[in-house]
């Protein structure tokens, strides 16, 4: 049989979510949500594509995110756009656009698509959950938006998360590191990966991330940028490391944490999980980017955020042994052997009145309704018989408790089911 005759599936790389998944999704969502309205951040949404520039310009040509990794693509227009590879630049792009007041906090749930080797963990559509805070400098900003990933990961249940820290520098003292290690990396060129031999002089930070033996033998004891930041840039580290400890999050300094893109300045931070593999243990990650709002056009605006693997942080929960947290069951289950009219009519009542319940259709007999009842993990099943549809009644059934019913007017349970809140 030929590919054209087989059902399409999901892409290479690509997953669907299905219940009861998707309500771990939802729950994720929801706590995340709750978390940023604490913290002051609003919602935004934007395109998932945009012209391609926003993240040409904004991620950087040379990164491997934009270079080798972005679904890129001429609309029948001939504009040339591209599907979002991550958060940021969107919303900056976004706030030069609308020019909000500043301090400005957006968080964001959003797909991310990235041409990527897919393997576990790492997939070509992943979705973060994330925030960014506009339009301050103030270290403080840095450790609170550190903190609520950090609340938000270890609230989830997650134990075996570590924190790494790392400042980039700025315009003024990185032009000078990054010299630095590009004439050490001249001078070694021949041990370097071979990736990395062929490109090491257009972005030599990139060799620091590099995770492949050669290069990390030779940067091992190349100069760290903590120790050639500026006087400005090594206070403001100085105010964030504080930060965290008053705040008792612990962190390890890690000089080697470019991240991938080349929007960073000073903070960058990231969340490894111990319970995840290797190359891809980060469930989040993130950073200032002082320079960003500019790249897009915009004043020059300071700003700061983070994203959040969700596929990434499920994994490592599952890694950890949380159990996944399931959905509700129904407060109520309805059966009925009179055609199904009544089961519409009390099924609306109490869905009006808040309350999660399911119900037959298609006429089915007693037995496979009951059977239906008991597999939706109901307490309670409602039946209508003929004589409690004629009578205006329901019976009302216990099915975690033994034999126990009664019938009831259905007027009297629904009258009861508002006062108590409770069907049964
Ligand atoms: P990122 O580190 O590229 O940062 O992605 C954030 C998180 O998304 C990662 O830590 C990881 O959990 C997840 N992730 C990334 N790529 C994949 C993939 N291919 N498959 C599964 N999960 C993945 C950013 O995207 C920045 N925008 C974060 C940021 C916000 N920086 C400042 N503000």
């Amino acid at each position: 049989m030929s590919d054209d005759n087989q059902a399409p599936r999901a892409p290479t790389g690509t997953h669907d979510v299905l219940p009861p998944e998707s309500w771990r999704w939802q729950r994720f969502v929801d706590d995340f949500a709750r978390r940023a309205d604490r913290f002051g951040f609003g919602m935004v949404h934007t395109p998932i594509f945009e012209d391609a520039r926003v993240f040409r310009r904004g991620i950087g040509d040379e990164s491997e995110v934009v270079g080798k990794e972005m679904y890129e693509f001429e609309d029948r227009g001939g504009r040339q756009l591209a599907l979002r590879p991550e958060g940021t630049a969107s919303i900056v792009r976004a706030f030069v656009q609308h020019r909000p007041a500043t301090p400005w906090r957006a968080w964001y749930v959003t797909p991310s698509f990235r041409y990527e080797r897919p393997q576990a963990g790492r997939y070509r559509q992943h979705h973060q959950v994330g925030v960014e805070a506009l339009g301050s400098e103030d270290p403080d900003v840095d450790v609170e938006v550190i903190s609520l990933a950090w609340g938000f990961l270890t609230g989830l249940g997650l134990d075996q998360v570590t924190l790494q820290l790392n400042s980039m520098g700025c315009a003024t003292c990185r032009p000078a590191y990054v010299d630095e290690l590009r004439n050490l990396l001249a001078s070694r060129v021949d041990e370097l990966c071979d990736e990395h031999a062929e490109r090491y002089a257009i972005n030599p930070l990139r060799v620091l991330d590099c995770k492949k033996a050669p290069c990390i033998a030779v940067t091992e004891d190349a100069p760290k940028i903590a120790e050639a930041l500026c006087e400005s840039c090594r206070g403001h580290h100085d105010r964030v490391r504080v930060g965290l400890v008053d705040l008792g999050i612990d962190f390890v300094e890690n000089p080697r944490l470019v991240r991938g893109f080349d929007y960073y300045t000073r903070t960058t931070f990231e969340f490894s999980s111990g319970a995840l593999e290797g190359a891809q243990n980060a469930v989040g990650g993130g950073g200032r980017y002082d320079g960003l709002v500019e790249m897009l056009g915009g004043p020059p605006t300071p700003g700061i955020g983070f994203g959040i693997g969700i596929e990434r942080a499920l994994l490592a929960l599952d890694a950890e042994g949380v159990p996944p947290e399931l959905p509700p069951v129904p407060s109520a289950f309805v059966v009925d052997l009179t055609g199904g009219e009544a089961a519409r009519a009390i099924v609306a009542r109490l869905r009006g009145l808040g309350h999660k319940v399911e119900r037959a259709y298609d006429g089915r007999s007693m037995k496979s309704q009951m059977k239906a009842a008991d597999r939706s993990g109901a307490p309670v099943a409602l039946i209508i018989g003929a004589e409690e549809a004629a009578t205006g009644s329901v019976t009302i059934r216990m099915l975690r408790q033994e034999a126990e019913q009664r019938t009831v007017a259905v007027d009297a349970l629904l009258a009861d089911v508002e006062t108590t809140g409770v069907i049964g």
